[in-house]
């Protein structure tokens, strides 16, 4: 499973970086809003530091196919042409798609809720199709079920798009998804954060030094000891 940070304050995805193994970042119109800055100012950033090669998703704005097709261009030139561009899973998001793919263009279907939008996308050619996990459970259904779901209907049916769950709120959501084994799941830096903090291994951790400095001395290390 691909790991990805789903934001786009560039302080964050550095100390991000500087921790975890990351395969990119995803960002969408209200994260670029957070951030305050004009949006290719705040892209340019984030793609110089995290490299040409590395995963970028961009969303296009648009609502119509034509209009989202222009968006993707203008992505693709300030940001390489192998940035993902994000297209939402609407009627006018699947022409998009098709016409994207036959361009070449890298593609992430984004906003998906339900089964059918994931498969009409993957059909389209979509290289990603990003389930909102938390977003579904806020409505009441299983949104881990549904991205598994996806996963699911993807290998039955010999399609090569990849799930890139998005929108989580806490570590089960991602481990379920992971032990599932979908292709990508982007992540906040909070919850990222979240799913390394364990009580127990600090505990655990504090007790091996205090007892190795009753054997060495207070403060000392391996590098100390005779
Ligand atoms: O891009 C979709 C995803 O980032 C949504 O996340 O946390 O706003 O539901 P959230």
């Amino acid at each position: 499973m691909k790991f990805i940070i789903d934001d786009a304050n560039l302080e964050k995805i550095k100390a991000i970086y500087s921790t975890f193994a990351v395969d990119g970042v995803t960002t969408n119109p209200s994260i670029l809003a957070k951030n305050g800055k004009q949006p290719f100012e705040t892209l340019r950033e984030i793609r110089a530091f995290i490299g040409p090669e590395a995963e970028l998703h961009v969303q296009v704005i648009a609502s119509d196919a034509e209009g989202m097709l222009e968006d993707a261009h203008r992505i693709q030139k300030e940001l390489g042409m192998n940035t993902y561009v994000k297209v939402p899973t609407t009627k006018e998001g699947l022409k998009a798609m098709k016409a994207l793919k036959a361009e070449g263009a890298n593609v992430t279907a984004t906003a998906i809720y339900t089964q059918m939008q994931a498969f009409l996308a993957a059909k389209a050619g979509a290289d990603y199709a990003a389930p909102y996990v938390n977003r579904i459970d806020n409505l009441g259904a299983n949104g881990v079920k549904t991205a598994k779901d996806i996963h699911d209907i993807f290998k039955k049916n010999g399609l090569k798009t990849e799930v890139l769950a998005a929108s989580f709120k806490n570590s089960q959501q991602v481990l379920e998804l992971c032990e599932h084994g979908v292709g990508a799941a982007t992540i906040s830096p909070d919850v990222i954060e979240g799913l390394i903090v364990n009580d127990s291994v600090a505990m655990a951790v504090e007790a091996f030094v205090k007892d190795f400095e009753g054997l060495c001395g207070k403060g000392k290390t391996m590098k100390d000891c005779l």
